[in-house]
């Protein structure tokens, strides 16, 4: 158990990268790369006490510079999209966010967090390791107003769980939204599809988007339709239902907002579970962030990039569980706050705890 670490390539400035190795004293395990806060590998056991990589990744990091899909990374300063890359703020027009997604801003931009080579601000050893990476975005970056420092710690713990926290401050009124972007397939990164994948959900409503996948406002009551996972259900039950939600988003691809999410305080609530009948494998999600964005994949499918060990990209292969906040909110009333101010701290976790049956 503890802290190993490993040269992970060279990125384009010649910089070096690194791949920290995080293991429990049961063999549970998470590789995380200073380049981006990207988790590249998660092995966990299944019902058989087999470890196998529940993530997908690539094998370097030359990779990850120039592949699409956010594979595993810290996403930010803003996760999913902000509609034309213009937001209000104090009265102000922020419009030269920029635009990567159709017409719109994606994942924080041209270079977002995502493809940063973070700090390492600290290490714990022990039966619990942990990895505290620090980056610095400065005023203006990717047309975000705000000096933001922001610091991710991966903490493995002695219950095969992966903590991720979250901290923020900032010297100017700001928004913030961050999240990590793993893609999960509980049988193994190259078992196949999710469709047979039983999934959990505490959320009562979805962020209904347009043809772009910006909210257009409408919470939706999952009630009697696809995106009700109140009671456990394989994740291709209703995928290929006649549903234009799903249909303009060839898939899942939206903001679930979790059940009293308005009052839920700092509390880290159970609000998804998912599980593999195959493998056995169960995955626990904890968080006190209000939204999760349920990302089937559905553009995973660059030949360009193979995966690790050069196994083919394909739809549905993983899912995303991204905690956040609401996409697009600073441009909509009545969605969550992602307003940061001087003196406030953007305080977040997720846990992500593995077990079979
Ligand atoms: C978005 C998808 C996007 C994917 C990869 C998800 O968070 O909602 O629309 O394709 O990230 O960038």
């Amino acid at each position: 158990m503890g802290i190993t670490k490993r040269p992970f390539g060279t990125l384009p400035d010649g910089q070096e990268a690194t791949l920290y190795t995080l293991r429990n004293a049961g063999g549970f395990s998470v590789s995380v790369s200073d380049f981006g806060g990207t988790i590249v590998h998660i092995l966990a056991p299944d019902r058989k006490g087999q470890f196998q990589n529940v993530v997908c990744g690539y094998d370097s990091v030359e990779e990850y510079v120039v592949a699409d899909g956010y594979l595993g990374a810290t996403v930010g300063r803003f996760c999913n999209r902000i509609a034309r890359g213009r937001f209000t703020l104090e009265g102000k027009v922020y419009d030269d966010l920029y635009i990567n997604d159709g017409p719109n801003h994606l994942h924080g931009g041209k270079v977002g967090f995502s493809h940063r080579l973070w700090s390492v601000a600290g290490t714990e050893e022990g039966e619990e390791p942990s990895l505290t990476l620090r980056l610095v975005s400065p005023d203006g970056e990717e047309g975000y107003p705000g000096r933001l420092d922001v610091s991710v710690t991966f903490t493995v713990r002695a219950d095969h769980a992966l903590a991720i926290h979250y901290e923020a401050r900032t010297d100017q009124t700001t928004v913030v939204n961050l999240t990590n972007h793993a893609y999960f397939n509980l049988g193994g990164y190259a078992s196949g599809d999710v469709l047979d994948q039983v999934l959990w959900l505490d959320a009562q409503s979805y962020l209904r988007g347009d043809e772009n996948l910006i909210p257009t406002g409408e919470m939706i009551p999952v009630d009697g339709t696809p995106f009700d996972f109140r009671t456990p259900k394989a994740i291709g039950r209703d995928f290929f239902a006649d549903d234009a939600d799903l249909k303009k988003a060839g898939g899942y691809d939206h903001c679930f907002n979790f059940t009293d999410w308005q009052s839920a305080g700092r509390e880290l609530r159970l609000r998804g579970t998912a599980f593999d009948p195959a493998t056995g494998r169960k995955l626990e999600l904890f968080t006190n962030s209000p939204c999760v964005q349920l990302y089937t994949a559905n553009f995973l499918k660059n030949p360009a990039f193979p995966l690790s060990g050069g196994y083919p990209q394909m739809t549905q292969h993983a899912f995303c569980l991204e905690t956040q906040k609401m996409p697009d909110s600073p441009n909509h009333e009545g969605f969550t706050d992602t307003t940061l101010c001087p003196g406030e701290v953007f305080d977040y976790t997720t846990v992500y705890r593995f077990s079979a049956e």
